[in-house]
């Protein structure tokens, strides 16, 4: 439908109006890329340009759930098929100029392609009301060269909710040319930049729009100067070739910011913090450890199957070094033990597994059923499914130990861990880099060497020189140079 619609009009028609579709692939790389953002399902969306859909068509794929879905669409060429084409569908279509609606609702997340129309397509009354508009919502001031695409991010915002994610594929000029100052200072100003995406110069992404394109990602909550933002080129959003971070305040929204993504000067990923590049979460807590987590010769006894099982680290002190290998995914310790977890009815147990029911049975006896937190789950006796993480941190450290007070142990095991350690999971834009060994041991190696007076500056103190260190704790404890690992500019004499 699209290629029979654009073929119905000239290239200089479709020009003027900015008609410029996105490829589906592209468009689902990007709603991919946002879901791993956003992380949960059930957002509500607007698209501001719709054209026939496609973005709201990559939703659908990625997101499920969402009831509020909105598209804007000012030419009925695209509009009156595009209206027929998703009739029944729970995306809204509104026929007319985005830039002239008021605003009646807030969404969750923006994503669009917006009309790159040329300033001189553009008339002199519509250019004055819209840099009317924005310099009363945003302060900014606009220059009468900007396209058409600048008003759509600039005025934008009051559609999202107050921590919404925007995301735009717009022409890399802005960042360049002395009219997308309006947006630099915006994005760094007035919302939270998250990250530029650039494309390789040599790989356009729309076939018949001969424009470079990066993608802009920034929240709709006030400016932190001390963010850190991403600088991607080549490759695609969700695995670029090449990674620089910045922190806000080292964006001039006066500088040509196309430098930044090749230039070696500006990372500087000192005021990072662990909990940039990480979620920090407790392991997990059973209830009552002696029951749920047992060794082989309870298995054996008692006949239990691997489905009710799962590795399970032992306590730090049987951890002997900093790195935990693993046999088959089998922790490489000398106290091998699994956690007991099972999620089926009592009635099936008694009937499929005589022995597994005897050991829930001795369960009930000692009153495990009964603990707080068995107690509040359904069986009783099943526990929180976890991911294992490759970093761990046992949560108490003792200060006159030989040994360093805090370390952070490379688990390449999948057992996972009880609460008496912190698991470091990577965020889900950094995951990709972790994933390979080689950047995840620097990573590790890299968090072994912030000192321990950083690390326990951040933790709390108890008698006896015992230490805890709280998740929120160990995410604001700077992270060293992990954004330069992560971008592949190691100090490789560290390691
Ligand atoms: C670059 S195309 C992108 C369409 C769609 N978002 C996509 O990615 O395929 C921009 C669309 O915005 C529409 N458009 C142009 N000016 C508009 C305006 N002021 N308000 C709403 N839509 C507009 C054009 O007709 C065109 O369909």
């Amino acid at each position: 439908m699209q290629a029979t619609l654009d073929a119905q009009k000239t290239q200089k028609a479709r020009n003027i109006m900015g008609q410029f579709s996105t490829p589906y692939p592209l468009a689902l790389d990007i709603m991919q890329y946002m879901k791993n953002v956003i992380g949960k399902d059930g957002v509500s969306f607007i698209e501001p340009s719709i054209g026939t859909g496609v973005f709201y068509s990559a939703y659908t794929e990625v997101f499920s759930g969402g009831k509020e879905i909105l598209g804007f669409e000012i030419d009925p060429h695209y509009f009156n098929p595009s209206k027929e084409f998703w009739k029944g569908t729970r995306l809204q279509l509104r026929q007319g100029d985005f830039l002239t609606q008021t605003p009646d609702y807030e969404y969750d997340m923006l994503v669009t392609n917006p009309p790159y129309v040329r300033h001189h397509h553009i008339d002199v009354e519509t250019k004055k009301r819209l840099q009317a508009d924005v310099q009363k919502k945003t302060g900014i001031r606009v220059s009468g060269l900007a396209g058409l695409y600048c008003y759509f991010m600039l005025l934008s915002s009051a559609w999202l909710k107050k921590d919404g994610l925007s995301c735009w594929i717009v022409p890399c000029e802005f960042m360049d040319v002395n009219y997308g100052e309006a947006v630099k200072k915006y994005l760094t100003d007035n919302v939270q930049l998250l990250h530029i995406h650039r494309f390789n110069d040599n790989e356009p992404q729309f076939k018949d729009a001969l424009v470079s394109s990066c993608i802009v990602v920034f929240r709709n909550e006030p400016s932190n100067k001390d963010e850190i933002i991403k600088f991607s080129l080549g490759g695609s959003i969700n695995s670029p070739e090449n990674v620089k971070f910045f922190t806000t305040r080292q964006l001039k929204p006066d500088t040509k910011w196309t430098n930044l993504f090749t230039g070696s000067a500006l990372t500087e990923s000192a005021k990072a913090t662990i909990g940039d590049f990480f979620y920090v979460k407790r392991g997990i807590a059973t209830g009552d450890n002696s029951f749920f987590i047992i060794d082989q010769n309870t298995i054996d006894r008692y006949e239990i199957p691997q489905l009710f099982l799962r590795p399970i680290l032992p306590g730090p002190r049987y951890i002997k070094g900093d790195c935990i290998g693993s046999e088959n995914g089998l922790p490489d310790v000398d106290r091998r033990l699994f956690l007991f977890s099972c999620n089926l009815p009592e009635n099936i147990i008694k009937e499929q597994f005589p022995k597994v029911w005897l050991y829930i049975l001795s369960g009930y006896e000692r009153g495990v059923q009964n603990s707080y937190i068995c107690s509040h789950r359904k069986p009783w006796y099943s526990c929180e499914e976890r991911e294992p993480a490759a970093i761990i941190v046992p949560y108490m450290g003792r200060a006159e130990s030989s040994r360093k007070m805090f370390r952070f142990i490379l688990n390449t095991s999948n057992a996972i861990t009880t609460n008496v350690y912190l698991m470091l999971y990577p965020k889900p834009e950094y995951a990709h880099y972790m994933k390979q060994e080689a950047t995840l041991k620097k990573v590790w190696h890299n968090l072994n060497t912030i000192s321990s007076n950083e690390l326990v500056c951040k933790g709390r103190f108890y008698g006896g020189g015992l230490r805890k260190m709280e998740p929120n704790e160990l995410k604001q404890t700077p992270a060293g140079n992990i954004g330069d690992i992560l971008t592949g500019k190691a100090q490789l004499s560290l390691f």
